[in-house]
């Protein structure tokens, strides 16, 4: 049976660690960070993720999960490397491959034995035929390292799950050997049914960035109906229920509201647009500005609401804000672009008190945003505050008691920015629920 190493273990890396382990392999899980390794080897997963501590926890005490920081034991005993690093945006809104190159500047002359290196990382489409030709400049002669392109497409907060029963597998291969490899990995999903398409590394590395530049495209859709919707007094929520009836269309994706955020969507939309510009092909791909400035829209349209809803009230300028959610959506502590986050700010800069309650994200929201209050719930939060926002929508905030809270707040209008709050219950609390692109009940 073969070895496989990780190589890289944020959120995409060591839930695909933890996965491997449960489909029976020996794992080494591979970061720079020591701190990381420690937590990691201890069983200790250093995000939020449900299930995945107790994933992993388990495969660390079977012995078949272990980490290191050293890239030479993860050559001397892996046959195949699978690159887990992060492409973050650079500042031309291109990926930057920097953590990419770096892994394979580190593995590729340590290799003492033929090899797969199977990318799994985001990266423009070329990345994996430029490493292909990098590998074969830095590695020992007479040993065989083949690149493969097998992007994931994992969802944060349900990121076992997808791990372990994938909608599809993508195989990018260069030749038949790889796809071999890649077919006994797989070997459980495969028998259990999970489609493989198997594909060249230009169309693999394609997919993934298009799969999110898609459902990016589906939001940014419904929240430009959303608009239009406001400006004709209709209601887009039945409007995505009945366009989500139509097959066709299909309803997930639809739920239209403060628009996409986190560590994926927005970077690959952007990192698309810039490949897209160098291949002499943006053209092709001008409709995602559009798609990107509808999703900005969002946000600027809750500032402007909460802004309205301050102006109106007493002393706008130390106005109470009180926001629930600062996740870039809920069962994920993640921070990056978080809408939620961003509107937060925002007001912040516009002389409001903000406070911030999130279930698991306040301790990442205050590293990145720390001139933010922050309160240990919501009904602190919302302290005498004279707006209250909706912005990540954490099914607990679904349960909150709006007779209650009512009682706390000084001025009662509710922001519903992610449609997700049961307006009549809200209401009949005495509320002022606002909820735009909406009709709300009578
Ligand atoms: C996304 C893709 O869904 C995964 O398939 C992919 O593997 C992953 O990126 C990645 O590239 O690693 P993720 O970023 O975890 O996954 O989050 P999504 O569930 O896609 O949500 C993205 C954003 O869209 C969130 O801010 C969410 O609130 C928003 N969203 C989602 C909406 O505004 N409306 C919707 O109907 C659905």
């Amino acid at each position: 049976m073969v070895t496989i190493s990780v190589i890289g273990t944020g959120y995409l890396g060591a839930t695909h660690a933890a996965g491997m382990a449960e489909l029976g392999f020996d794992v080494i899980g591979v970061d720079t960070d020591p701190v990381k390794i420690r937590a990691l080897a201890g069983g200790e997963v250093p995000f939020h993720e449900p299930g995945l501590p107790e994933l992993l926890r388990r495969h660390v005490q079977t012995g078949r999960l272990r980490f290191t920081t050293s890239m030479a034991q993860a050559a001397a005993e892996a046959d195949l490397h699978f690159v887990c690093v992060g492409t973050p945006q650079s500042l031309t809104g291109a990926a930057d491959l920097s953590a990419v190159h770096a892994v394979i500047a580190e593995l590729a002359p340590l290799l003492r034995r033929n090899a797969l290196v199977v990318g799994k990382s985001t990266v423009p489409v070329g990345t994996a035929e430029q490493l292909t030709r990098r590998i074969a400049s830095l590695i020992q002669p007479g040993i065989a390292v083949e690149v493969a392109w097998n992007p994931e497409f994992l969802r944060e907060g349900h990121a076992v799950h997808d791990t372990l029963h994938p909608n599809r597998l993508v195989f990018g291969c260069a030749g038949p050997s790889a796809e071999w490899l890649l077919r006994e990995v797989y070997a459980r999903p495969i028998a259990d049914g999970v489609p493989v398409v198997v594909t060249d590394l230009a169309t693999a590395e394609l997919v993934k960035v298009s799969a999110n530049a898609f459902l990016a495209t589906k939001i940014s859709f419904i929240n430009a109906m959303a608009e239009l919707c406001e400006a004709a007094g209709a209601d887009v929520l039945t409007l995505a229920r009945a366009l989500g009836h139509d097959e066709r269309i299909g309803a997930q994706f639809l739920g239209a509201g403060l628009g996409y955020g986190g560590g994926c969507l927005p970077k690959d939309v952007r990192a698309l647009i810039a490949r897209a510009d160098e291949l002499g092909s943006g053209e092709s791909v001008a409709f995602l500005r559009g798609v990107e400035e509808i999703n900005q829209r969002r946000r600027d349209r809750i500032v402007a609401e909460a802004l309205e809803v301050l102006r109106g009230g007493p002393g706008w300028r130390a106005g109470r804000v009180a926001v629930l959610g600062a996740a870039f959506k809920p069962h994920s502590d993640d921070v990056r672009d978080s809408p939620a986050l961003e509107v937060a700010q925002r007001l912040h800069r516009a002389g409001a008190l903000v406070t911030v309650y999130d279930p698991v994200a306040a301790v990442r929201a205050r590293s990145v945003a720390p001139q933010l209050r922050y309160a240990a719930n919501p009904h602190v939060a919302c302290r005498k505050a004279d707006v209250v926002l909706h912005l990540t929508e954490w099914p607990e905030f679904g349960s909150l008691d709006p007779v209650r809270l009512r009682a706390i707040v000084r001025n009662p209008v509710l922001i519903d920015a992610r449609n997700t709050l049961d307006a009549a219950r809200w209401l009949a609390a005495g509320w002022e629920f606002r909820r735009p692109g909406t009709v709300l009940p009578l």
